[in-house]
Formats: C-alpha cells, sequence, structure tokens
C-alpha cells in the first residue's frame, strides 16, 4: 500500500472503544416536549466508512431515522408556534437569568455525552478523532460563552435611560419562530452556532438536523427534552420537500437558518409566502483563494496552504479552494506542496495522525472525477502521483496546474480533495478573480514586504469579509465575526453578533413625569416585570 491508498478495516480490526456496539434506530421525533413515535418510512444511515468482510466490502450500516410526512410536520410546527405564543409564551416572556438557566443545565447534560457524540462524528461524516473532539469541545465553549455574552449584554440593558426627558429600558427581544438548518461538515457545531442563540435569545425552535450527521444528536435528545419548557426545542427529520417545504409554505417561520449551499437557500427562503416577514441568517459557499507573493516565506506558505486547502479533506467552507501562486516561486512551491500532500497519512478517522479520511457524500468521488477530467481536458494536468485516485468513499488529493477560467474548477466550490494552482505574473490577475467572482468570504495573503501587503490589504478588505495574513482561512475564534460578501453569506456569525441576529430592540418607553415616575418606580422596586427591570445578573 502506498501513501494515496486507504486501507479499510476488517469488523475485528476496529478498536473496541471506537466500534460501534449497535445501529440506532431512530423511531421517536421531539415535537411539544414529547418523544412521538413515528410509525412510518425511515431512511437508512451508512457510514463512509467501508468494512471489508471476504472478498466484499460494504459501507457499516449505522441505524436509521424517520422520514416525517406533511402532517407530522405540521405537528412540530404548531409545537414551536404555540410554544411562542405570538411572543406571550413562557419561554418569550421569560427573564434572561432564567433562560440562561436552562441553557446552564443542558450544557452540563451535554458534556456527559462528549464520547459518543465525538464517536459518531467519526462514523458519520468521517472526521478524524482530534477533529471531532475539537468539535465538540468548541462546540461547548461556543455555548458558555453565549451565555458569557448574553450576560453583558444583559448588563447593558439593565438600566434606565433618560434621553431628552424621555425614560426608556431599552432590550432585546425574540422575533418568534427558527427554522434552524446546518451543515454536514460541522454537523454539531455549526448547526448549534445558530441553534444556541436562538434559544437564549427568547425564540422557539425548529431543528432540522444536517444531511449527514442525524444519528450525532441522537444522544442529545434527552438533553434537549429535559432542559428546556415543552416546544421551545422540536426536531424534524425527513425530505426537504415534505418536511421544510412544509412548514417554510406555512407562512408561520420567523427566522431561517441556514449553512449550506446557495441554492439550497433560495428554493427555501421562496417558499416564504411573505417574504418581508422572514429574516435569514444564512452561511453558504466560498471560493478562498491564497495568494503566495514572490517574497513569501515558502516552507510556511505550504503548510497553511496544505492545511487549508485538506483539513477535514477539503469540506470546509472556509477551505482554500484556488492557489494563486506567483511564477518566480512556482516551480519550488508545486514540489514542496506535492511532498508534503505525498506524506500525509490516509486511513480511519480514529489512526494516529490521521489527515486524510473517507467522504461521506456518496456522490463526492464522482463529482471530484468530473471536475478533474473537466480541468484535464481544457490544459491541466494532475500533478501528483495518484492524485485523484478512488477507493470507494476515498478521494486522494489531486493538485491541478495550470488552471484557467474555462475550467469548472476555476468558477465552481469543489468542498472536496482537489487543489486548482495558477500561476501569476501581475497582481491583477488574482485581484480580478476576486472581483469577479461570485463569493467573497476570506482570502490568505503570503508575504513579507509591508509595502506590498499594505497595497493589498486596503482594496481586498472590501473584497471579503477577513484577510488572513501568513495564515490559512479559517472561522475560528468563534467570538470573531464570520460572515461573507456577495453570494457566501447573510447575516453575521460570531458569539456577540449571533446574539443580535437572532433578536430585536424592543423598548418601554415614557415622558418624565410624576405619574411615570411612580408608575416605573412601583414596578421596578416590586419586581413586577421580566422587561421593565434593573436587576444584574451575576
Ligand atoms: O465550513 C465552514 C466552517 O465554518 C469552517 O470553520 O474554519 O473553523 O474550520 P473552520
Amino acid at each position: 500500500m502506498n501513501n494515496s491508498e486507504i486501507q479499510f478495516p476488517e469488523i475485528n480490526q476496529i478498536p473496541k472503544e471506537h466500534s460501534i456496539e449497535q445501529s440506532i434506530e431512530l423511531k421517536q421525533y421531539l415535537c411539544n416536549g414529547e418523544l412521538i413515535t413515528w410509525n412510518g418510512s425511515t431512511q437508512d444511515v451508512l457510514s463512509p466508512i467501508y468494512i471489508k468482510h471476504n472478498n466484499d466490502i460494504k459501507p457499516l450500516r449505522l441505524g436509521s431515522f424517520p422520514l416525517l410526512n406533511k402532517e407530522a410536520s405540521l405537528q412540530v410546527l404548531n409545537s414551536a408556534v404555540s410554544a411562542y405564543d405570538l411572543g406571550k409564551g413562557v419561554w418569550p416572556t421569560m427573564t434572561v437569568k432564567k433562560r440562561i438557566e436552562h441553557m446552564s443545565a443542558f450544557v452540563k447534560a451535554m458534556k456527559e455525552k462528549r464520547l459518543e457524540v465525538v464517536k459518531l462524528l467519526m462514523w458519520e461524516i468521517g472526521k478524524t478523532l482530534k477533529d471531532s473532539e475539537k468539535e465538540f469541545d468548541r462546540t461547548i465553549d461556543y455555548i458558555t460563552d453565549t451565555i458569557n455574552a448574553l450576560k453583558e449584554l444583559d448588563h447593558d440593558s439593565s438600566r434606565l435611560k433618560n434621553e431628552q426627558g424621555i425614560y426608556a429600558q431599552i432590550r432585546r427581544g425574540p422575533l418568534g419562530v427558527v427554522l434552524c438548518m446546518g451543515p454536514y461538515n460541522y454537523p454539531l457545531n455549526e448547526t448549534f452556532c445558530t441553534l444556541i442563540p436562538a434559544l437564549i435569545m427568547g425564540n422557539t425552535v425548529i431543528l432540522k438536523p444536517a444531511k449527514h450527521g442525524v444519528l450525532l444528536l441522537c444522544p442529545l435528545i434527552d438533553a434537549f427534552k429535559n432542559c428546556f419548557p415543552p416546544g421551545v426545542i422540536n426536531i424534524i427529520y425527513g425530505h426537504g420537500k415534505e418536511t421544510v417545504g412544509t412548514i417554510m409554505e406555512s407562512g408561520k417561520i420567523d427566522v431561517f437558518a441556514f449553512i449550506g449551499s446557495s441554492k439550497t437557500a433560495n428554493i427555501i427562503k421562496k417558499l416564504h409566502p411573505k417574504p418581508n416577514r422572514l429574516r435569514s441568517v444564512l452561511g453558504l459557499e466560498a471560493k478562498n483563494p491564497a495568494i503566495i507573493l514572490p517574497d513569501a516565506d515558502l516552507q510556511l506558505a505550504v503548510e497553511e496552504c496544505v492545511l487549508g486547502t485538506l483539513s477535514f479533506n477539503g469540506q470546509r467552507c472556509t477551505a482554500l479552494k484556488m492557489i494563486f501562486v506567483h511564477e518566480n516561486l512556482k516551480d519550488k512551491f508545486l514540489e514542496l506542496f506535492i511532498n508534503k500532500i505525498n506524506m500525509l497519512k490516509a486511513g480511519m478517522p480514529w489512526e494516529k495522525d490521521v489527515m486524510l479520511t473517507p467522504l461521506p457524500e456518496s456522490d463526492k468521488p464522482r463529482y471530484m472525477k468530473d471536475l478533474i477530467d473537466d480541468a484535464c481536458q481544457l490544459g491541466a494536468k494532475v500533478l501528483n502521483t495518484n492524485g485523484g485516485h478512488v477507493q470507494q468513499s476515498f478521494v486522494f488529493p489531486a493538485v491541478l496546474y495550470p488552471v484557467n477560467n474555462k475550467m469548472r474548477v476555476y468558477h465552481e466550490e469543489q468542498f472536496g480533495p482537489v487543489i486548482p494552482i495558477i500561476s501569476f505574473s501581475k497582481i491583477e490577475e488574482p485581484i480580478n478573480y476576486m472581483v469577479e467572482s461570485n463569493y467573497g468570504q476570506q482570502v490568505s495573503i503570503f508575504g513579507n514586504n509591508p509595502d506590498k501587503i499594505a497595497q493589498l490589504i486596503d482594496p481586498l478588505v472590501n473584497q471579503v469579509c477577513r484577510l488572513n495574513l501568513n495564515s490559512q482561512c479559517q472561522r475560528s475564534p468563534d467570538v470573531y465575526p464570520f460572515n461573507g460578501r456577495k453570494d457566501s453569506a447573510e447575516g453575521t456569525l460570531s458569539v456577540f453578533d449571533a446574539l443580535r441576529v437572532f433578536s430585536i430592540r424592543t423598548m418601554v418607553a415614557g415622558k418624565e413625569n410624576d405619574i411615570n415616575k411612580s408608575l416605573i418606580s412601583a414596578i421596578l422596586e416590586g419586581r413586577k416585570s421580566n422587561f421593565l427591570s434593573t436587576d444584574y445578573i451575576l
């Protein structure tokens, strides 16, 4: 076996601590605080990890989940709508302090499920053990940071203002019912990055898990059920048309939180009969370039470009999806880059130091091959030995050079292990690529000359929302703004921004007169309102 091959295991070769003892047959869905039994059709979940048996090899079946119909989807919708009760429900009118208590109970219960969730992340989407653990721990940190950010926000809102003789207390209130859909590459973290702020701001939520990564939420269902009032969090499973389509067509969704493709987002948004009432929070495609300038530190650029293009096999919205390298450095860069890729370890997610793993989307190897074939027909070459080699669900990374604007891979977000490289002589070439691109998330610039870099910073920060200096593109740390221009995003998601995205400023105001003075004092001193209150959360 060479480095470009992957060794799928026999069942008895899987280390005991990582093996799946039993399939998960999910037969219930969470609606109105109850687990309702589903007797209709179900969807099998197959792992991207194939298992060898004698001369046979096939994906491990991990379990199944319900394919809810329209009727069940409407029942779930009604649960969220009733719990919100046009803003009069228990949850939207609850004090921030109490909502934080519910969320703290949830995060405590969630921590106990770390091992189960991490194991399912590996088996359902093929993410390495290290990255699966990181995804879980990062999500816990995100919840804790969100709680702390909300306390801060509440501190700022806990005092009465008086401007031009008008008393006012301004707070952020919920928006309504949120439909929350996460992506398969971060099925826990990115789903929770919208779910948690939506919940804690007092909205009620319908959660639809990502297309891969449904079962890994199962260990958390009891915590959802036990830690929040009935109807505040509800979960649907199934085909988009029957579930999301039915719910959106009702016109009762107030916020659509979605991380995925713009094609799907646009289809879903258009189903809402009152588009003005619908707010959208979207994380969509990106085609982040790396630009390697003539004076760049090559070792550093190669290391960051390998991480940027191939962490989780390139299945990150923030991945580097196009490399522009100055022609003076091209030969050396390609040599070092390919050497580094050849040294990457391919294997099962639990193996030590593994980087390249099986892909969860069954049609992805075919798509990778199509992009490679198209580029090769138009003049590119696969520079690395065995680049693009496919074994069942595994694709060895393909380094494509020279790429040009006739090729599909120049425009399409590959979201996988295909690495297009272009050499340039004039800096206008990568700049024009960014200006003309449909996407505007991030860019990585590699170079040392302060004058040259400064000249690039000023125009490029207006093309994207994060310019990374001598570093790969990435979302973290989660307290920094995560967003994009053009077709890459709608709304900003950081711990701080997400609390604002899922809420609206609302206020109680009144002229400074004797009646209002005694009225407001009586309400405050008697702690009669959850909103009009100067209580300080410690
Ligand atoms: O898929 C997009 C993720 O938000 C990327 O997050 O840069 O931390 O891997 P990351």
